[in-house]
């Protein structure tokens, strides 16, 4: 109950913040914070002799914490939406506009934390979130020996008793050498680089990394993915060869670094030791065939289909795909599937699965079970 009562509490001190910061400045989405200092920063969390926040101050002078910045309404025509620089993740209760598949209404990219307010909470139990469940659940199918790009293994290799956090040692933004969540960032926000990343597989900073998930390589739409099609998404990178080694840049290789198991065939290593049909567990960084049932992927044209997405090899100075080839740009990712924040449906799906005795939208690649 009092935990409610601070929630409610500090997001109205939230929006008027928010609508501060946005008569101030943010007209056009760009991958960069910008605006006056003073919106987001506080010099010595003091105005006019009173305290600037409870419980403050915050690292990096900041007068909100990640969850308080980024807990909005995308769609909202009040200034404060992603229209107008700040990507939010975790929308609030009035806006509730997920549909069928994520893509018409306020989500983002990731998904929305949202749906982790309720129960059964169906995403990623963050801490600062999370009311419901959460604390001491180690990441299913952890491996324990999949580092990112700095050679760092997300929980340290020995995952006990912990809550996920959106940055550092058990985030998945930022590095993962620290718990501290914004020295896990740190430059992200000034430096952000909107669009290709240089060296990815090597490169340990949170700003020339894909949204800050550090060593990951991708390209990133510049409104993150708000109400999205065939020609306007992020073009993500997957991988020709499964395994854990092959490349370590792509997506599903960040869901490895946390549930390994998921990312490999293990035991039924044929097909250049990648597994093959039968497969034992649903292949991910796998080059979906233009044969068969899947050549029908996006109809005769085969559009790119932003509610089941596909990643491709090639990240770097290439146009987004909007209708694939299947040469190197028909890669089935974990995110194929799952919404990374949080959804309505059962496990983060990104729609209906267990829910829909059709399987939902699993039909969009399986075209022949339709
Ligand atoms: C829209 C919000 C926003 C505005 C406006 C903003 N900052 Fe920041 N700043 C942040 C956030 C968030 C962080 C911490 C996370 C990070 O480093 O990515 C940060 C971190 C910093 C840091 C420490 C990390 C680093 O990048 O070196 C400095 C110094 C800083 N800001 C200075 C400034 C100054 C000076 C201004 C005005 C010219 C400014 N900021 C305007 C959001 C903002
Ligand atoms: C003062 C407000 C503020 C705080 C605090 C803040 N953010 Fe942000 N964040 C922003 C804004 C504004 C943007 C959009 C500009 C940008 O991309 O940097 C953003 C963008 C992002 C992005 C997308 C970057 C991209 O490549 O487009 C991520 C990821 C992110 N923030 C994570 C975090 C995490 C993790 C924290 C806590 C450690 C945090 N933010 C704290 C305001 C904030
Ligand atoms: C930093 C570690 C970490 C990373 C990286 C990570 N996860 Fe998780 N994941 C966890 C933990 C811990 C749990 C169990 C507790 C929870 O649900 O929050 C979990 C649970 C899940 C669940 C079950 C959620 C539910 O509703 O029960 C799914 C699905 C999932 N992860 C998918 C992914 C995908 C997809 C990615 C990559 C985009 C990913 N995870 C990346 C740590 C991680
Ligand atoms: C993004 C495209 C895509 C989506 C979405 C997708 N699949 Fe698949 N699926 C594939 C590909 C590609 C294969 C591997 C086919 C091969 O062996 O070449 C596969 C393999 C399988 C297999 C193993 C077949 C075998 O020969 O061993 C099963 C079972 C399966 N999928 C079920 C599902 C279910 C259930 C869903 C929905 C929850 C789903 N798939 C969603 C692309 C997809
Ligand atoms: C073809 C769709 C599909 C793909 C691709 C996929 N998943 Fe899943 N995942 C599911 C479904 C459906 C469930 C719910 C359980 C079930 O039906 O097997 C699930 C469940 C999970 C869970 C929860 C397990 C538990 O014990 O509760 C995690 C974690 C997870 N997936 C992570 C991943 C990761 C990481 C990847 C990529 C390596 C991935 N998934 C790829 C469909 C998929």
């Amino acid at each position: 109950m009092k935990a409610i009562q601070i929630r409610q509490l500090s997001s109205i001190k939230y929006r008027f913040s928010f609508a501060l910061i946005f008569l101030l400045c943010c007209s056009v989405a760009q991958a960069k914070v910008k605006g006056h200092c003073s919106t987001c920063h506080t010099m010595h969390n003091s105005q006019n002799g009173s305290v600037l926040i409870d419980g403050g101050p915050n690292q990096a002078l900041l007068r909100q914490d990640c969850v308080g910045c980024h807990t909005g309404d995308n769609g909202s025509d009040n200034g404060a939406s992603v229209v107008d620089g700040t990507p939010f993740v975790h929308y609030t209760a009035d806006v509730d506009d997920y549909g069928d598949a994520g893509i018409l209404g306020s989500t983002l990219a990731g998904g929305t934390f949202h749906f982790i307010d309720l129960l059964p909470a169906t995403g990623h139990n963050v801490a600062g979130i999370d009311t419901t469940e959460g604390a001491g659940i180690t990441p299913p199918g952890y491996n324990s020996g999949l580092p990112d790009a700095a050679g760092i293994i997300p929980g340290g290799g020995n995952w006990t008793d912990q809550q996920i956090t959106c940055a550092g040692t058990y985030g998945c933004h930022g590095n993962h050498n620290t718990d501290n969540q914004f020295i896990a960032v740190r430059g992200g926000h000034h430096q952000g680089v909107n669009g290709e990343k240089v060296e990815p597989e090597t490169n340990t900073s949170p700003a020339a990394s894909y949204r800050m998930l550090v060593g990951i390589a991708g390209f990133e739409d510049s409104d993150w993915e708000y109400q999205p099609d065939s020609s306007n998404h992020n073009q993500y990178r997957g991988s020709t060869t499964p395994g854990q080694t092959a490349d370590q840049s792509t997506i599903s290789y960040l869901c490895a670094q946390c549930h390994g198991q998921f990312h490999s065939p293990i035991t039924n290593l044929t097909e250049a030791a990648g597994g093959g049909s039968p497969w034992l567990r649903h292949p991910t960084d796998y080059l979906m065939e233009n044969d068969g049932e899947y050549a029908n992927y996006g109809g005769v044209d085969n559009n790119y289909l932003p509610e089941t997405p596909l990643a491709s090899t090639k990240t770097h100075n290439v146009d987004i795909v909007s209708t694939i080839n299947f040469n190197n740009d028909s890669i089935v990712t974990c995110i194929s599937c799952h919404r990374a924040h949080g959804s309505p449906y059962y496990k983060s799906m990104r729609w209906n699965y267990a829910g829909d005795s059709s399987g939902g939208l699993c039909v969009n690649c399986h075209t022949s079970k339709n």
